[in-house]
């Protein structure tokens, strides 16, 4: 973490660049403050100024802020800007970096809350930036957005996500099937197709897995993404390959490291109920009497 520096001003210009990474240049290497177009005042409820009515209000967001080429370590900037009430985190993100600071770096696709790449830390907690609406936060404080943890930071707000599908992709999160293929499609009754039903609706955010104890401590911690990813072809009538995805994750990093504290299911911005998945695992495993 980054110590506190003495604040001070610039200016930055900037623009926003198309889906993905929004990339970023230099950055400066202490703490700063930034006011948005219009001379915005720290939090002060605007009125209802903007299309429709909608209510406006100034709030201060403080980013952490790293840039490898030219930052030995992270550190803080205040920006303010004035949103409104239909706004959410990434609205902020992008109008700082529209507005104030084109250098700002974050992930962001969709802005629906359906490709997962916007998850971050927002006061604290671990959130998809499109789906948090800034009405629903304290802004008589500033707004605090730092990186998920547990995965290197890229810059500012991207993390590396390499380690995170790393863990994906070794529990073989597809269809294994064996003998002659079909030649119809393979049926399966509604109380199967149930069976897996919460964990099929995972977006690879890592909210999840960037929340957990033991993936910070750890490192190599399958994490619970990987184990719901698993659960939701464990769990499928169709598939074949339960037993390899069994034996992968009774590992001594699998399943047996969770402590059951449901930071997981909390952060979930899908509302998957991740413990009890990972309990579910478990249960299998014992049942195969490894
Ligand atoms: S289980 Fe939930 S929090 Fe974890 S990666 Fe999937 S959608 Fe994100
Ligand atoms: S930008 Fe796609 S989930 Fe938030």
């Amino acid at each position: 973490m980054a110590g506190e520096k003495e604040p001070g001003t610039r200016s930055a210009t900037g623009e926003e660049g198309g889906e993905g990474i929004a990339t970023s240049g230099a950055a400066p290497s202490s703490d700063y403050d930034h006011a948005g177009k219009g001379g915005a005042s720290p939090r002060q409820e605007k009125g209802t100024d903007g299309a429709g009515g909608i209510p406006s209000f100034d709030v201060t967001m403080r980013l952490r802020r790293y840039n490898p080429e030219l930052d030995t370590e992270p550190h803080w900037e205040n920006y303010t800007v004035t949103m409104y009430g239909t706004d959410r985190v990434l609205d902020a993100l992008s109008k700082i970096k529209a507005e104030i600071d084109g250098t700002l770096t974050f992930r962001r696709s969709c802005a629906h809350g359906i490709c997962g790449s916007d998850a971050m830390r927002v006061n604290g907690r671990n959130r998809l930036a499109c789906k948090t609406l800034l009405k629903d936060l304290d802004i008589s404080k500033p707004v605090v957005v730092e990186p998920i943890k547990g995965l290197p930071v890229e810059k500012d707000l991207v993390v590396d996500m390499e380690p995170f599908f790393a863990a994906y992709r070794e529990v073989m999160p597809f269809l294994i099937t064996r003998g002659a293929e079909p030649t119809r499609e393979r049926v399966q009754s509604q109380p199967d197709r149930e069976r897996f039903d919460d964990t099929t609706k995972c977006i690879l955010c890592a909210a999840c897995t960037s929340s957990c104890p033991v993936f910070w401590t750890d490192g190599q911690y399958f994490g619970p993404a990987a184990i719901v990813n698993a659960h939701r072809f464990i769990f499928d009538s169709r598939d074949q390959g339960s037993d390899l995805r069994l034996e992968i994750l009774n590992d001594r990093e699998g399943v047996w490291r969770c402590r059951t504290i449901f930071n997981c299911s909390e952060a979930c911005p899908r509302g998957i109920q991740i413990t009890k998945a990972i309990a579910e695992v478990k249960q299998a495993l014992i049942a195969r009497k490894l």
